[in-house]
């Protein structure tokens, strides 16, 4: 029997099958209909499998781990995300916007590696040498010993590795480079599959650290290949806001170490800088004494961030009021304005409010939701939070003041920051916290105890 070798895939989500057509999973999933590519089926599939016989089952107990085979990067907010340096043999993926500094990062890791672990291969499949070498310039690292290499064929970088023998690689960016024997076009589906399979079987075989960029689109999913999230060992995604100078680097795979970290960055004239002081990173510039401003212990994986919540609260001039929302999520803040009005009385339905997060920060946790609400009501009521309370809570539909996780780290950052109280959920107050704790159950109660009466 002739097989026909021709399948058509979906370039969003990797579904291949024999029709021509829409893709089902993405219509099933988001309604979407995305048109599936015709695609022949390319035999250098087999090329990335390994002859037989070469690996046979052992004993869990016989495996011998090696235990030094993690590198420091020597980007301190980098290694802290990496579980404590790159894994050797590891394939490390990062993704994130156009111009947020994805290359900027892996220039900056690949300078560092080369001193503790050279030789290290730069492949830039996106700008060429010159280019490469004016930004290198920017970042003072202009001498350095750092092999780099404007190349886009896969094949060739792959086939030079004996030559180069590099310790770490960065491919700059897996959207770009292409295998030539593939018929499809780079950044195809796949392409892109079939060189982060070769890319994957190369990094295990010759223990190199690999790093490869991935490009991101607008809806935050790496473009095309979600294939590629599967097969790496770890996912990485670098945001931010461009208007703004900081940058976080998380988590979101991690086959060697915990996806509870994150690193802070902040955009520099010179590269990127460890933002280490990360807790107090958004704090500055803080207003005191003014009604509206709250400040909130929130918590990044296991990292305690203090975020300024802002609020303007205004009579409308007409029509209906106005919600505008950035740094949190809209839904949320509109159930906290209703459950204030409703539980605690502040009339706050006919007025325009304006929510923000001070510095370009982000919080979606619940945990905010105390103040947000107590926010709101501090502007409503042109009454000040006193400058060194802290405030936390998750907020019920029946203004219940409920709980929250990881109390004891965010209050500890709190204190060290020169916090000197903090309101926080009633069944949140035992143990011995690091300063005056007040416990509150009811919304009423935290307007009362905050805003007075
Ligand atoms: P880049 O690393 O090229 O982003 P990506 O690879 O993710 O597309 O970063 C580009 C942006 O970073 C650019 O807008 C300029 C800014 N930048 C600085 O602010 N300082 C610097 O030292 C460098 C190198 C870039
Ligand atoms: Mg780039």
């Amino acid at each position: 029997m002739v097989r026909d070798r021709t399948v058509h895939r979906c370039q969003q989500c990797g579904f291949a099958g024999p029709k021509p057509g829409t893709c089902p999973d993405c219509r099933r999933a988001t309604g979407e209909l995305v048109a599936l590519v015709e695609e022949r089926q390319e035999p250098a599939a087999r090329g990335a499998r390994r002859p037989a016989g070469i690996s046979r089952p052992v004993r869990l107990r016989d495996v011998v781990t090696e235990p030094d085979d993690r590198m420091p990067t020597g980007i301190g907010e980098l290694d802290r995300v990496l579980g404590g340096g790159v894994v050797r043999g590891s394939l490390v993926l990062i993704g994130g916007d156009p111009g947020i500094g994805k290359s900027t990062l892996l220039l900056q890791t690949a300078r560092a590696l080369a001193r503790t672990a050279p030789p290290v291969l730069y492949v830039s499949a996106e700008e060429s040498a010159p280019q490469v070498k004016l930004r290198a310039e920017r970042l003072g690292l202009a001498g350095e010993d750092l092999l780099l290499w404007a190349e886009t064929d896969l094949d060739a970088v792959l086939a030079e590795l004996d030559a180069v023998k590099p310790r770490a690689l960065v491919v700059d960016s897996i959207q770009t480079v292409f295998l030539p024997a593939l018929e499809s076009a780079p950044g195809s589906v796949a392409q892109v599959r079939e060189c982060g399979a070769r890319l994957m079987t190369m990094a295990k075989g010759r223990g190199i650290a690999t790093f490869l960029v991935g490009h991101v689109t607008k809806e935050g999913a790496l473009a095309g290949p979600r294939v590629l999230e599967h097969l790496v060992d770890t996912v990485l995604y670098f945001e931010g806001d461009q208007h703004h100078a900081y940058r976080i680097l998380r988590a979101i795979k991690n086959r060697f170490g915990s996806t509870n970290e994150i690193g802070v960055f902040e955009m520099t004239s010179g590269g990127l800088a460890d933002v280490a002081d990360a807790a107090a990173f958004f704090l500055a510039q803080r207003p005191t004494d003014a009604p509206g401003s709250v400040v909130v212990p929130s918590l990044e994986g296991t990292r305690p961030l203090l975020l300024e919540l802002q609020a303007l609260v205004g009579r409308a001039s007409f029509g209906t009021p106005r919600r505008t929302v950035e740094g949190a999520d809209y839904n949320r803040v509109c159930l906290m304005l209703a459950v204030l009005e409703k539980r605690a009385g502040v009339p706050i339905g006919t007025q325009d409010v304006f929510v923000n997060v001070a510095g370009g920060g982000r919080v979606v946790e619940p945990a905010a939701d105390l103040a947000i609400l107590i926010a709101a009501a501090s502007s409503y009521l042109e009454r000040p939070v006193a400058p060194d309370v802290v405030v936390l809570g998750e907020v019920g539909l029946t203004g219940e003041v409920r709980a929250v996780s990881g109390i004891e780290p965010r209050l500890r950052a709190a204190a060290q920051l020169g916090f000197r109280a903090a309101v926080v959920p009633r069944g949140n107050v035992d143990g011995a916290p690091p300063l005056r704790v007040t416990g509150v159950t009811t919304v009423t109660e935290a307007v009362a105890v905050l805003l007075g009466g």
